[in-house]
């Protein structure tokens, strides 16, 4: 379906959806506090005297850098109001509107989606709108309560087309303003039926004057111009018209007219914002501010650690993962399960090893998705394969994928990339949330592939009833509060900065670890490897005295992750014997050890501190000095971060 003008009331009917997905069996847990939304898609609005088709779409190719699979954009005009939405990228929609351009307009939304729920189709493409074509709206974050909303809708009459959550909305403001006829109210009244993440900007076809928006979680900012107003998910939308911006507060509602904006909470009462001026170039501000694509994939971080949560744990404590659609009585059958993943994600997947063979007495093995599929490997319909990838394109891993399945076994997918080759062609797949990640070294895909392999593992073991749901309770809500501390450890990077630049002419930097420290190790490694082209390799630290410590000499520079001393303090003893070992060689040690951990201190040429967490979760406030370290080391060479010499985003070569 291409471009479509819906007049007054001739709303095209579409495909009817298929019923939400069905849910797994609840798993119990608190609801965590959720600070941030998935911030993944691209939304413009614009009300002033130019052609909003043209200042929207235009805005829209500034967000390009977001990655999106489907694109949007709703005009006012002669009295009702047109749309048009393509699946695929920007210039789809764009040769859509060159062929059938929509009615002249001065009032107009937009929209680049990154897909959470429903598949990068034109029918989940945004703008949503009601039956009746009157209210158009985009949407980015994940509304937890939309299956009860839709519900609620259909049998209040509304024929809801999409597998979208933000469908419901249009719904729900078309009613609202039915009964207050004010597009900021119905705004407002809507918010406070929502949960979740939800930042909206929509349209009336009776305001033609008029844009309205709401931030929950997701950033909103305004642009202040001349007679014209712009709403952007970021200041790169507009900034070609406009440096007077101002940003949204959490839980607010604002109304844009061409020569005025009101801001309010979705109490209805004035709120306070932040105006400011952007001076930032149009490139930067892409990047938010950032010199680079990693610096700002690094930042967000604490986000996507919160966002892989978000959606799964619902008001009551449930944790679903809806997208796991294997019955639990053929994941009782499991008798091993197998991960499979390339780089970055193998690191991920050899974290996962740990928490599954933990919590579910399962035997695990993690395999290079490279080498799985010709070393004959033993498969049937009782292995369970996982396949970790951020793109869901690395050739690797979808080799292993179609082996994995001709063999008998059960696939599960954890990707980021919504509708992507790997998990359309596995039996299920569980998204994470890091949104998309531009800069080619991974770090926010890892971390969230963490807190994917960590769900997964914990559904298996409440599956299978080899954990209790007090005891899965507990590790939930350790989970949550590490978006919080990895945003500590972001706090305090300034000396690993330092660091790095003290080491930039050093051709060697070696990284041990113990226990879930150990791929830590050889995360850093590759991370050192492939961003500042100098030797780096990660091992086990009690590999060292099989060989690898011959290589010690003086000031070469070892990093190490200490486990906590309070889990497994056996392992706590032994790396402080390593730190020892290679310190008496003439080792420069890093030493990256939690607050607390006093013992290491005499041993430590350089200290970094992370917050003190359990065992198994070390590795998602471990990883993040490494990530920082490896960036400045790679910059004060003089080096491209983002785009690395001879590598690719996404590897779709064998
Ligand atoms: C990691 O920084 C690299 N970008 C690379 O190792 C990457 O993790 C690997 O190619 C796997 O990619 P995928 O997660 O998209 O499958």
């Amino acid at each position: 379906m291409g471009s479509v003008t819906w007049g007054s009331g001739s709303a095209v009917p579409e495909r009817r959806a298929p019923g939400a997905p069905p849910r797994g069996p609840p798993l119990l847990s608190p609801a965590p506090a959720r600070p941030y939304g998935a911030d993944m898609c691209g939304i413009v609005g614009y009300v002033g005297a130019q052609s909003a088709q043209d200042v929207v779409v235009a805005g829209l190719k500034r967000l390009e850098y977001r990655g999106y699979d489907s694109a949007g954009v709703a005009v006012l005009a002669d009295g009702g109001l047109a749309a048009a939405r393509k699946a695929g990228k920007l210039l789809n929609l764009e040769k859509e509107l060159k062929d059938r351009p929509l009615p002249g307009g001065n009032t107009g939304i937009g929209h680049t989606r990154w897909a959470t729920h429903g598949g990068p189709t034109d029918a989940n493409a945004h703008p949503h709108l009601d039956n009746a074509g009157r209210v158009a709206v985009v949407h980015n974050g994940i509304i937890e309560n939309f299956a009860g909303l839709r519900e609620e809708l259909a049998g209040r009459g509304h024929d809801l087309t999409s597998e979208t959550d933000t469908e419901v909305v249009a719904h729900l403001l078309a009613e609202a303003y039915s009964s207050s006829g004010d597009p900021a109210e119905a705004m407002r009244q809507v918010c406070r039926q929502l949960e979740g993440a939800f930042t909206l900007v929509a349209v009336h076809a009776d305001e033609p004057d008029v844009v309205v928006g709401a931030r929950r979680n997701s950033p909103l900012v305004v642009g202040v111009g001349e007679g014209e107003m712009f709403l952007a998910s970021d200041v790169a939308a507009f900034i070609a018209h406009t440096r007077d911006a101002i940003e949204l507060g959490q839980d607010q509602v604002v109304e844009l007219r061409r020569d005025g904006v009101t801001v309010t909470g979705f109490d209805g009462r004035p709120a306070d914002v932040r105006e400011y001026h952007v001076d930032w170039d149009a490139s930067a501000a892409e990047k938010g501010g950032y010199a680079s694509f990693m610096l700002k994939e690094i930042a967000d971080q604490p986000k996507a650690v919160a966002d892989t949560l978000l959606g799964r744990i619902d008001g009551s404590g449930a944790l679903h993962l809806d997208e796991v659609r294997i019955p639990p009585s053929v994941l009782r059958e499991v008798d091993k399960v197998v991960v499979v993943a390339c780089g970055t994600a193998f690191h991920a997947g050899m974290i996962a090893k740990y928490a599954i063979e933990h919590w579910t007495r399962l035997p695990c093995e993690t395999e290079l998705a490279s080498e799985f599929r010709y070393r004959d490997p033993i498969l049937d319909q009782r292995t369970l394969v996982v396949a970790i990838s951020q793109s869901g394109e690395t050739m690797d891993t979808l080799m292993a994928v179609r082996h994995a399945r001709e063999q008998g076994a059960k696939v599960l997918a954890i990707c980021n990339t919504n509708g992507s080759t790997i998990p359309r062609e596995s039996d299920a797949v569980l998204y994470t949330h890091a949104g998309p990640e531009v800069a080619v070294a991974s770090t926010k895909a890892f971390l969230t592939q963490l807190v994917a392999c960590y769900l997964v593992a914990l559904y298996l073991g409440q599956v299978r009833g080899t954990k209790w749901g007090d005891e899965i309770r507990t590790v939930v809500r350790q989970l949550s509060e590490m978006s919080g501390a990895v945003e500590r450890v972001l706090g305090t990077m300034e000396p690993v900065r330092e660091l790095a630049r003290s080491l930039a002419s050093h051709d060697t930097v070696l990284f041990v670890g113990r226990h879930v420290g150990y791929p830590v190790a050889m995360e850093g490694a590759l991370k050192l490897k492939e961003l500042a082209y100098m030797h780096a390799e990660g091992f086990a630290a009690g590999e060292l005295k099989h060989g690898p410590i011959a290589l010690i000499d003086e000031g070469l520079p070892v990093v190490v992750i200490a486990p906590s001393p309070r889990g497994r303090s056996v392992l706590h003893d032994k790396i402080v014997s390593n730190i020892q070992e290679i310190r008496a060689r003439g080792a420069r040690t890093v030493v990256i050890a939690e607050e607390g951990d006093e013992e290491v201190v005499p041993y430590a040429d350089h200290l970094i501190r992370i917050p003190a967490t359990p065992t198994l979760l070390q590795p998602l406030v471990a990883t993040v000095p490494l990530q920082v370290f490896a960036c400045e080391l790679a910059t004060a060479r003089g080096n491209e971060v983002d785009q690395p010499r001879n590598l690719a985003k996404s590897v779709t070569v064998e």
